[in-house]
């Protein structure tokens, strides 16, 4: 009697805290071994632990996830290098990750991936509101593969380096422009179709642009184009072929703390006394002779 109904829901309430502790949601238990089985991974050492065994319950302590340590609902995943080179090729199916709807981070960097499923891209992504980070670099693919990339609109960072080296890709601008919380996009090391530089004015709230290694030549375009970036706390320009003068405009983005142009062939100089915070961090040398 004196335990009461409130007691029973208290005692209730603390044994689901518990067993919240020490295990993963059955869904999103169950949905990781789904996706094991589509990475079908030529590695043998990798994911033992993803296995259905009672030892193994936990799919917190797996490898490459994380959990929220309250929650325990999936909130990272980390799955680079996890299918060799050689393996066939891997139909990417984004369904497969939206049971975790608390994800936050994603890395599929290196995969050989180079297509999705069909009707399985991103616009299925866009089911996942709290993705803030986005790994795609290393697996080579076209500007196809990219549709709809404008729908997962919860984005802050999209890394998308060495994705493409054999002819330029075309990234698709207006996509992006979409994507309002996008605040770091990493280019390097891709073949990068040079009327990217001409529109990537549309995305203004951008924080970090690094494009080194994308092969650009000819004069920084400056209408609509870099100069509208003025939310820039860091700009990487380094290793590509640019020539001509710097555009003057770059004295007006004040948040720039770090503007890396090096291995270029800019001549002529401009003030960039507006922007004290950058001087100790400005790397200007011309295209190295080594190497
Ligand atoms: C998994 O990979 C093996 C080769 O490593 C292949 O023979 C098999 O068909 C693949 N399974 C699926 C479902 O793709
Ligand atoms: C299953 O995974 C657990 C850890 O999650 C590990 O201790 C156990 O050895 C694994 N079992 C097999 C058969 O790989
Ligand atoms: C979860 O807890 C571990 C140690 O108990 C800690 O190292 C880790 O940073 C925590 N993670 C989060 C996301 O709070
Ligand atoms: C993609 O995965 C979902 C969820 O597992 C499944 O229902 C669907 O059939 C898969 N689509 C393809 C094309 O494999
Ligand atoms: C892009 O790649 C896909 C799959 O590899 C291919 O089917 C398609 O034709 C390619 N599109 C272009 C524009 O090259
Ligand atoms: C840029 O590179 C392309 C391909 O190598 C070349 O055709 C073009 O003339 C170059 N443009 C400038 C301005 O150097
Ligand atoms: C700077 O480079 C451009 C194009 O490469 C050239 O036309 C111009 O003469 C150069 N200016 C100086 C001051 O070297
Ligand atoms: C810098 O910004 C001011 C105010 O927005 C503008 O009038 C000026 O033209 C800009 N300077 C350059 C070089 O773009």
């Amino acid at each position: 009697m004196e335990f009461g109904i409130f007691g029973w829901w208290l005692m209730l309430a603390a044994l689901f805290q518990l067993s919240s502790i020490h295990a993963c949601l059955r869904e999103e238990r169950e949905a990781l071994l789904r996706l094991k089985a589509s990475i079908n991974s030529s590695y043998v050492y990798l994911f033992t632990s993803w296995n259905s065994s009672q030892e193994g319950r936990n799919c917190c302590d797996w490898e490459s996830v994380v959990c929220d340590n309250t929650t325990g609902r999936v909130i990272e995943l980390h799955l680079s290098y996890v299918r060799a080179p050689y393996q066939e090729v891997w139909y990417l199916n984004a369904s497969l990750f939206l049971p975790f709807q608390e994800l936050k981070y994603l890395d599929l960097s290196y995969n050989a991936i180079s297509r999705w499923a069909p009707n399985e891209g991103f616009e299925r992504l866009s089911g996942l509101s709290k993705l803030e980070v986005l790994d795609f670099s290393g697996n080579n693919f076209n500007e196809s593969f990219l549709l709809s990339l404008g729908q997962v609109l919860s984005l802050k960072e999209l890394y998308l380096r060495g994705i493409q080296r054999d002819r330029p890709i075309n990234i698709p601008i207006s996509e992006l422009g979409r994507l309002k919380n996008l605040q770091e996009l990493y280019l390097d090391g891709s073949y990068i179709d040079k009327s990217f530089l001409n529109k990537v004015g549309v995305m203004t709230y951008l924080n970090v642009l690094s494009i080194q290694y994308c092969g650009f030549n000819g004069s920084l375009p400056i209408v609509q184009g870099l100069c509208e970036l003025m939310n820039l706390r860091e700009l990487d320009l380094s290793h590509n072929d640019f020539e001509g003068i710097l555009p003057s405009c770059l004295a007006n983005m004040t948040q720039l703390r770090i503007f890396d142009i090096s291995s270029n062939r800019f001549n002529g100089s401009i003030d960039l006394s507006p922007l004290p915070s950058l001087k100790p961090k400005l790397r200007f040398s011309p295209p190295s002779s080594h190497c």
